[in-house]
């Protein structure tokens, strides 16, 4: 396939790496070459299949507009747009083109959505839950989005709309470890994910741009990621 890789820094160059490996033809486009999404014009897209952004939370919801009103299918990681979701869904299925997006593309991280998922029953039984996420210092968004997703699976899964309270650590160059631990007055129980690298990130959205081939609408990588 064809990608075109938004975004040169620390996850978009690995996804350019992960995809290349997988045979894949790839063009990246950093900030310099896409001011006001200049790299994302109908003639910049055309033999382009898939867009795929690793960028900021300030230009993504502009990406993706411009990818979509040119008919590509678009694979979006970065965070902190997720304001614009409903007007951005209506205007990809309005399009009629793809597209996958997740506060984390890795598939690890998927199962522990699971794992929490199936812990929330504690929340029930006189817990309490406390989220924590430590990310590196340049990271620009706080909470996670990841942190984010978690607290929200924990409280749909406890029907329960309990205080989840999200803490959030900036130090080094943390790649991205999230905590959920619940505590009552006997016991505690820790839950923990810790990335060693980023490769897991960009694996799981070079395969959500394999998965999206041919298919439209607006997907959660947290429901689809099983059938990759
Ligand atoms: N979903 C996931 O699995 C996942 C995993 C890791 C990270 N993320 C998210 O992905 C985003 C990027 O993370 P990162 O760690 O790779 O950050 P990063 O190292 O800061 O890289 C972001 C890159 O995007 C470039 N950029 C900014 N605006 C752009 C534009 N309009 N067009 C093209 N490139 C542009 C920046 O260039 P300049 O420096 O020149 O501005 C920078 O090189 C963040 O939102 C992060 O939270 C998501």
């Amino acid at each position: 396939m064809r990608f075109l890789v938004l975004g040169r820094g620390k996850t978009g160059s690995l996804v350019a790496e992960v995809a290349t490996e997988r045979k894949h033809h790839v063009r990246v486009a950093a900030s310099k070459e896409n001011v006001a999404c200049a790299a994302l014009t109908p003639e910049n897209l055309r033999d382009i299949d898939a867009v795929i952004d690793f960028t900021a939370p300030h230009c993504a919801a502009a990406n993706i507009e411009a990818s979509v009103r040119a008919g590509k299918n678009m694979v979006v990681g970065t965070t902190g747009w997720y304001g614009e979701i409903d007007r951005i869904r209506n205007l990809v299925e309005s399009q009629g083109t793809g597209m996958v997006y997740a506060a984390n593309f890795s598939v690890g991280v998927n199962l522990f959505f699971e794992v929490a998922r199936a812990a929330a029953a504690a929340l029930r039984h006189d817990y309490s839950g406390q989220i924590f996420e430590r990310h590196h210092v340049q990271k620009k968004d706080a909470p996670s989005g990841t942190a984010i997703a978690i607290q929200k699976v924990i409280r749909e899964a406890a029907h329960a709309n309990e205080d989840l309270e999200i803490t959030s650590f900036r130090e080094g160059d943390v790649v991205g470890l999230h905590e959920v631990v619940f505590e009552s007055a006997a016991d505690r129980i820790y839950l923990c994910h810790d990335a060693k690298s980023r490769r897991g990130f960009a694996e799981g959205a070079v395969r959500a741009a394999e998965w999206l081939a041919g298919k439209k609408g607006c997907y959660d990588f947290k429901d689809i990621w099983r059938e990759l």
